[in-house]
């Protein structure tokens, strides 16, 4: 009995404290806000909306089409067939990959289905109201911040320039809306009446314009449901006239800063690490460091090393991390540069080797003096040819089925100051890039045996990319002669590398490219 009694009286004050806790959090937060994805898709260019086929007024005006010109314009329908012209007499090719065709015709139709989801749900994560086309409507006598308006989350700030120009009438009146804060006012002005302080809608009218305009100077704003990095888009109204502007709602982003002290030139041991990844090659990596240690005896070198027989590489300043074998090409690529404390670093592959133009100075030189995150050097063969391998990219929309990759060799333009350099958007395997930009961008640890673009590819609008011919590194794995014998972890190395590759999945980078990316196809020249 007694017990059953005890029990009762434990259920009775679990459920009263739970009850109690319930309220109180309601209580602490005030309100609830919805912030699931919704399922409408965001729509997009509304700029070309009744360019084509125009409204009834100007439906009788006859137009000619600038080809030329239009065939510019960006639409939802980038081509992936196959495209041959000549250019100065010259042939050029383009080279089409396919992407949907990676995947079984039975899976296509699904994987299509839940690219389209996991995309909406991105598109929703990345837009805020701030990237919406607001347009002036003509003659409006109301005056208002076009943009940079910017308060922090559940802050206050002043709304700068807002006025009505009107002619003289009975009486002025304005009302701001807002969805996601509060407006009120700093000071109360003498002649005007002031109605929905600290809601939603404010509404100011006057008798005299000039008060009302003073009034609205004090005007304030104040961020209240917390949902950063978005937008609150502002209605402003008169009679007969409404106009709408947007306030950024977000954080400061926080600096990274590294404090190094530069007394006679730069102290590359200070600024730079090197980070490379090995494997199976551990003949190659002793030939590199040995030879960085001729020009940089103190320079960290941080190795990611998946071999399955690790060998210990000794030496001051070297930092090897064992990962499991064979984990891979970017796994390791993203363990060498997760444990860089430099504010740069310099990635090397395994079989290069530093000589005396190997100029570190230089690529700090540029980083330090440049808005450039990453910067390329030239890779030599023992032909004497060296490869800078640069690249442009760009994506062309394509509407429901995915975008276009293009890719194209070159670049964009010289860099003022620095006669060998040049931007780009990708570049070879051996470049100097701020540490925290390579953090913010990582390498996909999926991709395991080759890979080199993928990373540029999800850099892309992240990183300002540079590249420098006078920085030389050489290259000593295509040095074999017809005479020299191959060792075994050379023949090992080869086999892993390019043999056993098709015993993975031979499909995952277009695989990636389809459904990470959301391209239907890639077209390269
Ligand atoms: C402004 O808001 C008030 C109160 O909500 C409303 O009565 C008035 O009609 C509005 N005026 C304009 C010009 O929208
Ligand atoms: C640091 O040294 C480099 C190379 O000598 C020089 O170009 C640069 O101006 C120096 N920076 C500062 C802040 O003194
Ligand atoms: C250069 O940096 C290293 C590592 O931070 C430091 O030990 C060394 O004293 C620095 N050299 C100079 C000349 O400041
Ligand atoms: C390198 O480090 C050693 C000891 O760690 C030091 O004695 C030497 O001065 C350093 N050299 C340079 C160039 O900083």
């Amino acid at each position: 009995m007694r017990r059953k009694k005890i029990l009762c009286y434990l259920v009775l004050v679990t459920l009263l404290l739970t009850v109690f806790i319930t309220v109180y959090m309601h209580l602490e937060l005030g309100y609830v806000v919805d912030i699931k994805y919704q399922t409408q898709s965001i729509p997009q260019n509304l700029l070309e909306y009744g360019l084509w086929e125009p409204l009834e007024q100007y439906a009788h005006l006859s137009y000619k089409r600038k080809e030329i010109v239009a065939r510019q314009l960006t639409t939802n329908n980038c081509k992936c067939e196959k495209e041959e012209a000549w250019l100065n007499g010259l042939i050029s090719r383009h080279s089409v990959t396919e992407l949907e065709l990676v995947f079984n015709a039975a899976e296509r139709q699904e994987v299509k289905q839940r690219r389209e989801k996991e995309y909406q749900h991105f598109l929703q994560r990345m837009k805020t109201p701030a990237d919406a086309v607001l347009i002036a409507k003509a003659n409006s006598p109301l005056e208002y911040p076009m943009q940079g308006v910017e308060v922090r989350p559940m802050k206050t700030i002043l709304i700068p320039g807002l006025s009505l120009q009107a002619k003289s009438q009975q009486l002025f009146e304005v009302n701001l809306t807002a969805n996601l804060g509060t407006f009120d006012v700093a000071a109360e002005v003498e002649g005007v009446k002031i109605e929905g302080e600290g809601e939603m809608h404010l509404s100011l009218s006057s008798s005299q314009v000039d008060n009302l305009n003073r009034q609205l100077q004090f005007v304030t704003y104040t961020n209240t449901v917390f949902n950063p990095n978005t937008a609150d888009t502002v209605l402003f109204k008169t009679d007969g006239h409404q106009a709408a502007f947007t306030i950024r709602i977000r954080h400061p982003i926080i600096p990274k800063l590294y404090n190094v002290r530069n007394l006679s030139g730069y102290n590359i041991s200070a600024l730079v690490t090197i980070a490379t990844k090995t494997f199976l090659r551990y003949d190659k990596l002793r030939q590199l460091i040995s030879s960085i240690r001729k020009y940089y005896p103190n320079v960290t070198i941080v190795i990611a090393d998946d071999n399955d027989k690790p060998q210990k590489i000794d030496g001051a300043f070297i930092e090897q991390y064992f990962m499991p074998f064979k984990k891979g090409w970017f796994a390791g690529r993203n363990l060498a540069v997760s444990q860089v404390k430099t504010k740069y670093l310099l990635w090397v592959d395994d079989d290069f080797i530093f000589a005396s133009d190997t100029k570190l100075e230089k690529m700090v030189d540029i980083l330090e003096k440049t808005t450039l995150d990453m910067v390329g050097g030239s890779v030599r063969e023992v032909t004497k040819y060296s490869a800078t391998f640069r690249h442009k990219l760009s994506v062309e929309p394509g509407g429901k089925e995915g975008d276009c990759l293009q890719i194209h060799r070159g670049y964009y333009h010289e860099v003022e100051g620095f006669p060998n350099c040049v931007v780009a958007d990708a570049i070879i395997n051996f470049f100097m890039a701020r540490t925290e930009k390579m953090w913010q961008v990582g390498f996909d640890p999926h991709i395991s045996r080759q890979g080199h673009l993928e990373f540029f590819i999800d850099g892309l609008g992240l990183l300002h990319v540079g590249s420098c011919s006078d920085v030389m590194v050489d290259h000593a794995s295509k040095i074999t002669m017809p005479w020299t014998k191959k060792s075994e972890s050379e023949k090992m190395y080869k086999q892993f590398r390019y043999v056993r590759a098709s015993e993975d999945d031979g499909n995952l980078q277009n695989k990636l490219f389809y459904f990470k990316n959301r391209f239907k196809c890639i077209r390269s020249s």
